[in-house]
């Protein structure tokens, strides 16, 4: 196709941030940043926006943003259904690291200097109304030899009135900057909107893939998730997709976690992606303890013990989809997402292995009130995929690093971080 068919996407930011890939080389940090150097003042913004801190300490910030993030943040494109992370969930995931950067963009008429058309943009949004968003949870990743503290960015989201207004870099820029303060110069995110370009503005990590796992099939296809197939009853759709049978002395040794169990989960965990990944993820005993602990229809973490050991470990987080179809949500208010988090078996055993450790997962998730079953094809996942009876979803989803060139290619099961 020549170009005047297929013209070049302009990308007016992206062009200007260190993201880079050479696979010929190493990995590597892009740019070398003095902390000293880096401005103190928050970055400009337009006259009727200005930055806001949003601390989960705050019970009513908190729940402000749980509100936002349920009304503006990813849906499908019809506008049927849309993300609804929990209070429980963004509490969860801000606390993990007392580092957090949890930055708010918020609304403002007061300035004098506001121009007819700010007005009208902003018109039917209230005074101080919460209309962007962006947060980062410092981790430690490890790309083959270079091993560092990077920020783990999610939940970019621009209010409905305010899109491609150009807010979405404002709130990049203003958590590097926040980011590079606190000594932390590296960042790794995830983005739908780069997994479908040719060309893509960011060089991607990976495209990965969505698998679902129908665990409350009648449901899911009445929501128009999954399509029952003409011919065949309810009664028979619910069969085809009961979850394989677990042997009761396999059943036996599977169980929550509890604090006590930290210290061995975390070695086996850290052996597994040490002997597994390309790219992996680290935790220390406290960072550990706090995102693994189990905490209702926010994350569940379970151990396989075996003559007093602990030889496997698998957890699963859960987000829900609000269903906004008035159809639908007459009678399904939401789906009830689970998702695969970190997994670990120990090597050279045969007692446990993966395929039979994340079936008892999934019985843990049905327990819990989950409808599917959903993960990445990273990690191991894909050697699960077809074990577990997970279809192929429409979703792709690109991982990315900031100021971090990650080095040789890499294979799907290289990579071992999870996002949320
Ligand atoms: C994605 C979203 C934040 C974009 O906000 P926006 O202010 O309307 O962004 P714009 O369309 O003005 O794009 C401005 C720049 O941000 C970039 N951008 C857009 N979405 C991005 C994303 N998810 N991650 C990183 N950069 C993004 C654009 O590529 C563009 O840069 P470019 O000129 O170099 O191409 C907004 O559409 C939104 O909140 N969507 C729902 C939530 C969501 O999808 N969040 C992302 C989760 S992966």
């Amino acid at each position: 196709m020549s170009d005047k068919q297929n013209p070049v996407e302009e990308h007016k930011f992206w062009p200007t941030q260190p993201v880079a890939h050479d696979s010929k080389s190493g990995p590597r940090q892009i740019l070398d940043i003095k902390k000293e150097e880096v401005a103190k003042k928050a970055i400009p913004t337009p006259v009727y926006l200005k930055f806001d801190t949003i601390d989960y300490n705050v019970q009513e910030k908190l729940q402000e943003l749980t509100e936002y993030l349920a009304n503006n943040y990813v849906g499908d494109s019809k506008g049927k259904s849309r993300f609804g992370y929990s209070y429980e969930f963004m509490h969860w995931w801000l606390s993990s690291q007392s580092n957090n950067i949890s930055v708010g963009l918020r609304v403002t008429h007061t300035s004098p200097d506001l121009s007819e058309e700010q007005k009208l943009l902003i018109a039917d949004l209230k005074e101080g109304e919460l209309v962007g968003y962006i947060s980062g949870v410092p981790m430690t990743y490890q790309y083959n030899s270079l091993k560092s503290v990077g920020q783990s960015v999610d939940f970019l989201c621009v209010h409905h009135a305010l899109r491609t207004q150009n807010i979405a870099p404002l709130l990049i820029q203003e958590i590097t900057r926040r980011s590079y303060k606190q000594g932390i110069f590296t960042a790794v995110f995830t983005a739908a909107f780069t997994a479908k370009q040719e060309n893509p503005t960011i060089p991607r990590m990976l495209v990965s893939q969505y698998y679902h796992r129908l665990l409350n099939p009648v449901k899911l296809a009445q929501c128009k998730f999954a399509q029952k197939p003409h011919q065949m009853s309810e009664r028979d759709f619910e069969f085809h997709y009961k979850l394989p049978y677990v042997q009761t002395t396999k059943q036996k040794n599977f169980r929550l976690s509890t604090k006590a169990d930290s210290e061995q989960i975390l070695s086996l965990l850290t052996s597994y992606q040490e002997q597994n990944y390309k790219v992996q993820q680290h935790f220390d005993i406290k960072l550990f303890q706090k995102m693994f602990r189990n905490i209702e229809n926010v994350i569940q973490c379970f151990v396989y013990e075996f003559q007093g050991k602990i030889i496997g470990f698998c957890s699963f987080y859960v987000v829900d989809t609000q269903m906004l179809d008035p159809e639908i949500n007459k009678y399904h208010k939401f789906i009830r997402n689970g998702y695969f988090y970190h997994y670990a078996v120990a090597q050279g055993q045969t007692e446990i292995d993966l395929q039979q450790m994340m079936t008892m997962l999934m019985h843990e998730m049905k327990k819990a009130k989950v409808d599917v079953c959903t993960c990445l094809d990273i990690c191991k996942n894909r050697e699960l995929i077809e074990k577990l009876q997970m279809d192929g979803g429409d979703g792709r989803l690109s991982y990315h690093t900031f100021n971090l060139d990650w080095g040789t290619e890499l294979k799907h099961e290289d990579l071992g971080i999870v996002l949320v």
